[in-house]
């Protein structure tokens, strides 16, 4: 059977990308196919489909290894692979599918693991706004960060999809917050609750005297050496994403930092787990974390959307909308 999907077999810009009918795929017997309602763009869609940094390519060096991006889905179960026991045809199902990705099509396959149920209190919409972003959030803020009460927390990138989640999961656990973005995303992050905000075109966080306990950085791009400075005695950085050189710079010198002043610096490698996103659709679900969403767009637009989070004007997530007669309802 034919789906319609967003395909791109070259890296390169959003103009790679074509609507094409293709096969639609078949579950294996530890899977489950979705007819997938609504997908989120992630900044990780952005890096697959124009191989920068290098690391996007890892698996296809020379082309992209999923030919089909979009990873953050939300839809309804169709079929279920023979091994399958938590699901069934009907349910209403999220999560991060990003081990084979496929999200940006009309039907999707996930690994039954990397599924939740989703809420009834929750639109198809939000739920797929909120996998990848939020786990990164809580695993830098509540794991790896440990934010105590009246702690200092900085987020470089808090307007984006995982910094929207870790401005408003800080706040909760009592933190003061600096929010760094771009000018446009100022308000937003105030909005958000962040109790500062630097705009990074004007400002370099590293360089302004502050000193905090914990920086979570979704865009790594200086040296080690300035993520120390701008550290408290103790303090801990860590690097979700960002340039290749940083990231390398952070794994060679971060334990010899550590081992001379007691400041840690580290890259989060996130574990998707069930339970975090669990938790996290919870906090959304009481309206203690918003999802932000900033703007819709359908199937055949995901160019534009892609167009739209590289053009840096993304304040917290813009979600696909692959049924449009489905979209808003609720399990
Ligand atoms: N470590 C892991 O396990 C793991 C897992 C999943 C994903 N990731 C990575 O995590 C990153 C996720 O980022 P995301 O989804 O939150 O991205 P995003 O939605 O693009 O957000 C990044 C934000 O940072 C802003 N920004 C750009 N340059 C900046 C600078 N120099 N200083 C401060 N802010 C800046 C962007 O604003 P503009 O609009 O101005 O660009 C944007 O608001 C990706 O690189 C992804 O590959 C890591």
């Amino acid at each position: 059977m034919k789906m319609k999907a967003i395909v791109h077999t070259k890296y390169g810009s959003p103009d790679v990308l074509q609507l094409k009918e293709v096969e639609r795929p078949t579950p294996k017997d530890n899977e489950v196919l979705i007819k997938v309602q609504a997908v989120s763009v992630n900044r990780s869609d952005w890096e697959n489909l124009t191989g920068s940094p290098l690391y996007a390519r890892f698996g296809g060096l020379l082309r992209p290894r999923n030919q089909i991006l979009g990873s953050d889905i939300a839809g309804r179960v169709e079929v279920v692979g023979r091994n399958v026991l938590r699901f069934q045809p009907g349910d209403a199902v999220f999560g991060d599918v990003s081990v084979r990705m496929g999200g940006f099509a009309e039907y999707a396959c996930a690994l039954e693991k990397t599924l939740a149920l989703k809420p009834a209190g929750l639109t198809f919409e939000e739920a797929a706004a909120i996998p990848q972003g939020a786990m990164i959030a809580l695993q830098g803020i509540r794991d790896k960060g440990k934010v105590q009460p009246g702690q200092k927390v900085l987020i470089n990138g808090a307007g984006g999809g995982a910094g929207i989640f870790a401005v408003q999961l800080a706040k909760l656990y009592g933190a003061e917050v600096t929010g760094v973005d771009n000018t446009g995303k100022l308000d937003f992050l105030r909005s958000l609750g962040a109790d500062h905000i630097i705009d990074y075109t004007r400002e370099d966080f590293t360089k302004n005297r502050q000193q905090y306990d914990l920086i979570l950085d979704v865009v790594a791009n200086r040296s080690a050496f300035s993520y120390k400075r701008a550290l408290s005695p103790n303090g801990s950085y860590f690097a979700v994403g960002g340039s290749v050189s940083t990231l390398f710079q952070i794994l060679l010198l971060g334990p010899w930092i550590r081992r001379k002043s007691g400041k840690k610096i580290r890259i989060l490698a996130v574990q998707p787990n069930l339970e975090d996103l669990v938790h996290v659709t919870e906090l959304c679900g009481a309206g203690k974390v918003v999802p932000f969403i900033d703007r819709r767009f359908s199937l055949s637009e995901v160019p534009d959307a892609l167009r739209y989070l590289g053009g840096g004007f993304v304040k917290g997530k813009v979600v696909i909308i692959i049924d449009t007669n489905n979209h808003a309802q609720q399990a």
